[in-house]
């Protein structure tokens, strides 16, 4: 009989690692594409045969151009999104257009971010800023109306995960955005852990800015995240931390002050880090390819599937129960969760563990019931010896 996800298992000879294992990590590294070797490889032979003409054949212009590939997985238009090194650099760029005067000089995040941007603000205490933490009562989320009232005049900056890491709960992006319109604050949306795995629509949301990387759900791999702005916000925006790609004429080498130039590259800084751009695209075309409401039509299937033969093993699950506020992770907790994640892993199922979380499993658009159904079977043997 055929199966209704078909095409999507035709996907499968596209990622070699699923041929040998059980891969179940996509929001820590997403399978890596085979097209990959082809794209790495065009990069070695435009360097070795086209030398440092190849800047002008492509290069150059490669940080502001492959974030297009993304476009429509982020609902945002063409033209809009920085590339960077990963979500600490790109978020860094972002923060140092802000400035914190004593009546609006708050940073609200939640105690669930991913410490990344916590660090960042904590910087920014040095230029004046405040930090008001929003705590979480079970650790898997934040109740939405505690972080909306915590959002006031007083707040210049809201920088918070969408997806949190550890649970996989989805915050309310529309109504935190609406809250930050009403109040004057401004939203950096970390959506690292929903791009490739969410529908997104951050333009319509009206959210005003946000980072991400490759190497989730983006099957993208490391050294490419990303920066995006509204285009109502970007263009007015002068970022401290920059370089000669944000310039608007880089190859005068004009003296300071920069004169930035249109967006996406007044976001950039330095010579970019052409390799990752390059391999980071084949994911790119592949998840695009599938498309945003596929894959959270298979990826709801697969975590609600997930959970149940969870807790039919007689696993406490540690993630939203409301299929709209869970993204694509799913955490069983047990005791001696890290060391049965290592037994998992010693037994080719690819899975990893996180502190208060558990095993965090993640099957992506080409994984299937039965690769889950195996890791419950074989999590239960090794926790409960039946
Ligand atoms: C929500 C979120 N943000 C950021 C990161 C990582 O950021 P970076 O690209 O700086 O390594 C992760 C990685 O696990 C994450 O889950």
């Amino acid at each position: 009989m055929s199966s209704p996800h078909e095409d999507l298992l035709a996907l499968r000879s596209e990622f070699p690692v699923l041929e040998r294992t059980t891969y179940l990590i996509n929001n820590s590294l997403g399978a890596m594409p085979r097209a990959v070797h082809e794209e790495v490889a065009t990069f070695a032979r435009q360097w070795e045969e086209r030398g440092v003409r190849a800047w002008h054949e492509g290069w150059w212009e490669m940080a502001a151009t492959t974030g297009d590939l993304l476009a429509p997985l982020l609902g945002v238009r063409p033209g809009s999104i920085a590339m960077h090194q990963n979500v600490s650099v790109a978020a860094a760029v972002f923060f140092s257009c802000f400035d914190y005067p004593p009546e609006r000089n708050r940073i609200v995040y939640t105690e669930l971010n991913f410490p990344n941007v916590m660090y960042l603000a904590e910087g920014e205490r040095r230029k004046g800023a405040e930090i008001v933490m929003v705590p979480s009562d079970d650790g898997i989320g934040v109740p939405t109306e505690r972080l909306l009232a915590a959002i006031d005049e007083r707040t210049r900056l809201v920088p918070i995960s969408h997806t949190l890491f550890r649970s996989a709960f989805v915050q309310d992006a529309q109504a935190i955005a609406r809250r930050c319109r009403e109040v004057g604050a401004v939203l950096l949306l970390d959506v690292y852990q929903s791009a490739g795995v969410l529908e997104l629509e951050l333009e319509a949301w009206g959210v005003d800015a946000a980072v991400g990387g490759s190497v989730k759900w983006l099957c993208g791999g490391p050294g490419a995240g990303f920066l995006w702005g509204d285009p109502g916000l970007a263009p007015k925006l002068e970022p401290a931390l920059t370089g000669w790609q944000a310039d608007e004429e880089p190859f005068n080498f004009r003296p300071g002050p920069i004169q930035y130039a249109e967006t996406p590259w007044r976001f950039l800084t330095g010579t970019p880090n052409i390799p990752a751009l390059f391999s980071c695209r084949a994911g790119y075309r592949i998840v695009a390819g599938v498309g945003a409401k596929r894959i959270r039509e298979r990826s709801l299937a697969l975590t609600t599937h997930l959970m149940a033969t969870a807790e039919a093993a007689g696993f406490e699950v540690r993630t939203p129960r409301d299929p709209a506020r869970r993204a694509g992770t799913v955490s069983v907790w047990h005791e001696e969760a890290e060391r049965l994640s290592k037994e998992l892993i010693a037994r080719e199922i690819i899975c990893d563990y996180r502190p208060r979380a558990g095993i965090r499993l993640s099957p992506h658009f080409y994984n299937t019931e039965a690769e889950c159904d195996h890791a419950i079977a074989t999590l239960k043997e090794l926790a409960f010896g039946r």
